[in-house]
């Protein structure tokens, strides 16, 4: 794959990347797409990172299908599927970390201790390999792209970042490769996500601008469903991530979810911006 890209780049070629841990969706599929209309040639990694899983995460059944993954991305145009081994994105004495300090502290970063020092460490390695002129992430994981682009901005990567909107199926549910491990009545559940981020941005479009008023009524709609153990419902500068007492006219902000519905642990959010 290195050599690959290095060949690619010396022709002049664009190259555009999208890291995924696979079991692929529209979600992955629309940033294949969005890829290939801005670059000369499209590679989709398929890697489930050992080091982004806590210890009691579903790390061993998280979903895997190769051949699956494969025919997809072939229908979808997708020029060069990178598939690597653990032995060589992490042979024995490996030891080098990417921490990003500030931005991992909250959310996503304390209810996942050490995740986000995993996802910055193998993006970081993905993009040392395939060399990508634009990476396309999902907004669906908005802390994610909020410690990529810290990354790219602090290590001075030369890569692009792209990040584009959450795919959902039709009732409203954000795709995910855990979608998977809901039984019936959990994927029905599952729309509570959704229907506390339609509440919240309803309450804002009337003019609440209470922070915390907003939160407690995201919590209040998930708690409602016994099949749901949320972890939190939280409102933050989009930029920053930082919380805010009152919400401001003209700023962005993202309204966040994270909850288990059984066993299964989901995450969703809306951007909007108050005006
Ligand atoms: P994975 O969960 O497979 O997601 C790969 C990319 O697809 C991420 O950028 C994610 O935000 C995006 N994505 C997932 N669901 C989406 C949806 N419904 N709509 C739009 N985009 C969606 O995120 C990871 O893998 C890993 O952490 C990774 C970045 C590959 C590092 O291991």
């Amino acid at each position: 794959m290195q050599k690959l890209s290095a060949g690619l780049k010396q022709e002049g070629r664009k190259i555009g990347f999208i890291p995924t841990m696979g079991y692929l969706h529209e979600g992955h599929i629309s940033l294949v797409n969005k890829s290939k209309s801005e670059n000369d040639v499209t590679v989709t990694s398929i890697y489930v990172n050992p080091t982004q899983f806590g210890q009691n995460e579903d790390y061993g059944k998280y979903p895997r299908d190769f051949d699956r993954d494969n025919s997809i991305l072939e229908k979808a145009g997708c020029d060069i599927l990178f598939y690597p081994e653990d032995s060589a994105i992490y042979p024995a004495g490996y030891q080098t970390y990417i921490n990003v300090q500030e931005i991992t502290k909250v959310l996503e970063g304390e209810f996942r201790p050490g995740h986000f020092t995993g996802v910055a460490t193998i993006v970081n390695i993905l993009f040392n390999i395939v060399k990508p002129d634009r990476a396309y992430f999902g907004q669906k994981d908005a802390q994610q792209c909020a410690v990529i682009q810290q990354m790219t901005l602090d290590l001075k990567l030369d890569v692009e970042i792209r990040v584009m909107p959450i795919v959902r199926e039709r009732d409203g549910l954000a795709m995910s490769s855990r979608n998977k491990y809901l039984n019936e009545k959990e994927r029905k559940d599952a729309l509570d996500l959704f229907r506390a981020l339609s509440m919240a941005k309803g309450l804002i479009e009337n003019g609440e601008r209470n922070t915390e008023l907003i939160e407690k009524k995201m919590m209040e709609i998930l708690k409602s469903v016994d099949s749901s153990a949320p972890d939190y419902t939280r409102i933050v500068n989009s930029r920053s991530f930082d919380r805010e007492q009152e919400l401001r006219e003209g700023v962005s902000y993202y309204l966040l979810i994270a909850c288990r519905i059984g066993a299964t642990r989901l995450i969703d959010n809306f951007l909007l911006t108050v005006n």
